[in-house]
């Protein structure tokens, strides 16, 4: 039989892959899967090696930019330092899996941090041979880290009308974080910009009443979770005051009380007085401020949900009211910067009992109240109409 080149080579490829006990070489087979984790958790890494004889080892080794390669570990064995850092788990862990020709080294990486980013070498170690023709693959693990706003600074600031600022979210985060501002309670942002702006610095322009409330920054990078910061904007500015309703009826000489109420808008925050109109019948000739006695209960209701950044409501309760009571009321607001004593709220009779507590009688139950109800919206309707 002649030898032609071909079969030469061939046989040359067979022996070359053999070692000297004519046992195949060691192989990693399989790329190493890319991971991607969150900071806290856990990563894990296979490398699945075949032929692996006693003199051949298996080695994980984390390859930082600063010291080059740290061995981690030695076929199941840790190398390195390997702190317990949570409850029953080290650091590192090397998990061996075998099934038929292949096993598989799991290095497992416990409470992951950012310093664990990067890339990780397998390599089996052959006793005899030169390092370089050792088999080996790198794989990639990726810590990824939630959002943090970093430049929380200024949580209220305070601004004259025309001034600008720049409101800036800076946030760090592995993938770096996507920052929206939005306004809080749904308007647009001032300056045309729309609804939304993805940029860290929120340039506020010759800033207006309009512009106060509250600005939300939102640092997102689909890791969980977000981050939120959120800005108070406040605008010096007159007071600004507005009749819940304009005219309120009630009965008289009943025990019967009426309920005004004015919603304030001002800054900073202005002192409120309620005034009443002189009646023919007062013999008084001048405006009368209202104290808060045995006739009249005066309360304020700070913003709740439904009213604006900055906006309160006063509430004058007339208790038992009179004849005498029927007139105009005012709500005068004054801060600093100027006052308004504009809104007037007229006090008229009427024959039945209006509003929410009205008495109901013996007999006629919830139908006095529904009654009541329905007159009440009808004023509502009414004064609305007026307006
Ligand atoms: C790694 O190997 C283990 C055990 O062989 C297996 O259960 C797991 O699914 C493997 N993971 C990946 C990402 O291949
Ligand atoms: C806001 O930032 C812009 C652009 O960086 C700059 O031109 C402007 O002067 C800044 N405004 C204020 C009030 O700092
Ligand atoms: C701005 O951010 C929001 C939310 O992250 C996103 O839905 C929107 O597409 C972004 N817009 C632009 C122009 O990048
Ligand atoms: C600032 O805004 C007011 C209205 O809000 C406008 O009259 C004025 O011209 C603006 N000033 C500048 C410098 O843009
Ligand atoms: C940032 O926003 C863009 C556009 O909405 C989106 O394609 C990208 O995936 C976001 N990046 C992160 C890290 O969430
Ligand atoms: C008082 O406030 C109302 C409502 O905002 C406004 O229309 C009015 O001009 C103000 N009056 C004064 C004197 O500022």
């Amino acid at each position: 039989m002649a030898w032609d080149w071909r079969s030469l080579a061939v046989l040359a490829v067979i022996f070359t892959c053999k070692t000297v006990h004519g046992q195949l070489d060691p192989e990693i087979v399989d790329e190493i899967i890319p991971e991607i984790s969150s900071q806290g958790g856990q990563a894990k890494l296979n490398c699945t090696v075949v032929n692996k004889q006693s003199g051949h080892t298996v080695h994980w080794t984390f390859m930082n930019s600063y010291s080059g390669g740290e061995v981690i570990s030695n076929d199941q064995s840790i190398y390195i330092k390997n702190p317990e850092c949570k409850e029953a788990s080290k650091k590192y862990e090397v998990i061996v899996n075998k099934f038929n020709q292949r096993e598989t080294y799991m290095l497992v990486i416990n409470c992951l941090e950012l310093v664990d980013y990067g890339y990780y070498k397998c390599y089996i170690q052959i006793r005899g041979d030169s390092s370089e023709s050792w088999p080996s693959k790198i794989g990639y693990l990726v810590v990824q880290v939630p959002p943090t706003i970093t430049s929380k600074n200024v949580a209220v600031m305070q601004m004259d009308v025309g001034q600008s600022v720049n409101l800036s979210c800076e946030a760090s985060g592995v993938p770096r974080p996507n920052i929206t501002w939005v306004r809080s309670d749904g308007n647009l942002l001032p300056g045309g910009i729309g609804a939304l702006w993805n940029s860290t610095v929120l340039e506020l322009k010759n800033v207006s009443i309009n512009d106060r409330g509250l600005y939300k920054c939102v640092a997102d990078n689909q890791v969980r979770p977000p981050d939120v910061y959120l800005v108070g904007l406040q605008v010096f500015f007159k007071p600004e005051t507005h009749a819940v309703q304009n005219t309120v009826g009630q009965a008289q000489n009943r025990q019967f009380e009426a309920k005004l109420e004015c919603r304030v808008s001002g800054y900073p925050e202005p002192e409120v007085v309620w005034f009443r109109e002189p009646t023919k019948t007062s013999g008084q000739l001048q405006m009368e401020q209202l104290n808060d006695n045995a006739k009249y209960d005066i309360t304020k209701q700070i913003a709740t949900t439904t009213l604006r950044f900055q906006e309160s409501w006063y509430t004058l309760r007339i208790k038992n009211v009179e004849a005498n009571d029927y007139t105009k009321y005012y709500c005068v607001a004054q801060n600093r910067i100027g006052r308004n004593d504009t809104t007037m709220i007229e006090l008229f009779e009427t024959m039945e009992c209006q509003g929410a507590n009205c008495p109901t009688y013996e007999g006629q139950g919830a139908s006095a109240i529904s009654v009541s109800f329905l007159v009440t919206i009808a004023m509502v309707t009414v004064a609305k109409m007026f307006l």
